[in-house]
């Protein structure tokens, strides 16, 4: 189901962008400093009323928008929400996908379907995306961008489907990047380290000391603000960017620049050094 921002198509536009779960952080975050920058953006989320409360956002930054409902997992709601952005607004130049979910879970005990819907929403949402969006863009060029994680990169205790559905990300966008890029198509992975969205409301739900440890894992000390992750993914997107592809770039505060690093305390012979 697609309906479309008050203000329509805008030849001033520098762009067009289908961003999916552009209802909630990371994805609100984008599609909103996409439209402050002057693109047209589709807004996909599986929340209408989500999407329609983004949309709101970015008419009030002067944005054109055209929200899409549907489920990332399936091919037939991406093609549609693509399609659509594409015809609204005449072209496609960029997606970027950051719809994606948190699955708690060790290897061995996590539930199957549990395991089957990571990859579904986390992995196949990121390919269907790519193969709608990538073939739409015009032959003059575009940008895939999607958000994997800090888990991407790394392991994490507790959630291994997440962990090796973001691996998966990494590898999907750098084969991309091979396939694609003399194409003129330039493909890209955010890894963030814990950013203040909903999810992470999810997550440490009740247990703010937990939060605490883990907020003094990042050597600067917090947690990423969405913005912080969309402007990296708009940079990456515009002809700033022009020769990057195939990058992971890490938005983590520094986390993973060192083992432990946030948290280790330097040698004493160290200290007055810092
Ligand atoms: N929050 C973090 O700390 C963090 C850190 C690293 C990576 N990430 C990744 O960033 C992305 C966005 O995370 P977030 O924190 O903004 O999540 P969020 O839960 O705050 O928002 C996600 C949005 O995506 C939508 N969505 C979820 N499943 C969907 C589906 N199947 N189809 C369509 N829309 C769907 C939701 O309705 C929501 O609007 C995810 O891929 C997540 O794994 C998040």
């Amino acid at each position: 189901m697609t309906t479309e921002g008050e203000k329509g198509g805008d030849a001033s536009a520098i762009g067009v962008a289908v961003v999916t779960g552009a209802g909630g952080g990371i994805g609100r975050a984008t599609a909103l400093e996409l439209a402050a920058r002057g693109y047209c953006v589709g807004l996909f989320d599986l929340s209408e009323e989500a999407a329609e409360a983004t949309a709101e956002q970015a008419r009030w930054l002067g944005g054109s928008t055209l929200v899409a409902v549907g489920d990332v997992a399936s091919a037939i709601d991406v093609d549609a929400a693509v399609a659509a952005t594409a015809a609204r607004f005449g072209t496609l130049d960029a997606a970027v996908a950051c719809a994606g979910i948190e699955m708690a879970g060790s290897a061995i005990k996590i539930d199957p379907d549990q395991w089957r819907r990571a990859f579904a929403v986390n992995v196949d949402g990121v390919l269907n995306l790519a193969r709608a969006a990538i073939p739409a863009m015009s032959p003059g060029g575009g940008a895939f961008v999607a958000i994997s994680s800090d888990a991407g990169v790394t392991g994490w205790r507790g959630c291994a489907a997440y962990v090796a559905s973001k691996h998966a990300v990494v590898g999907l966008v750098r084969a991309l990047a091979l396939d694609h890029g003399r194409h003129g198509i330039r493909s890209n992975v955010v890894a963030p380290a814990f950013v203040e969205t909903e999810m992470t409301e999810r997550i440490f739900a009740g247990s703010e000391e937990l939060r605490g440890d883990y907020e003094a894992l990042i050597p600067m000390g917090r947690f990423a603000d969405p913005t912080e992750v969309a402007r990296v993914v708009a940079h990456l997107i515009s002809p700033e960017a022009a020769f990057t592809n195939g990058h992971v770039y890490m938005v983590d505060g520094g986390e993973t620049a060192g083992l432990h690093a946030g948290r280790s305390e330097p040698p004493p012979s160290h200290r007055s050094r810092i």
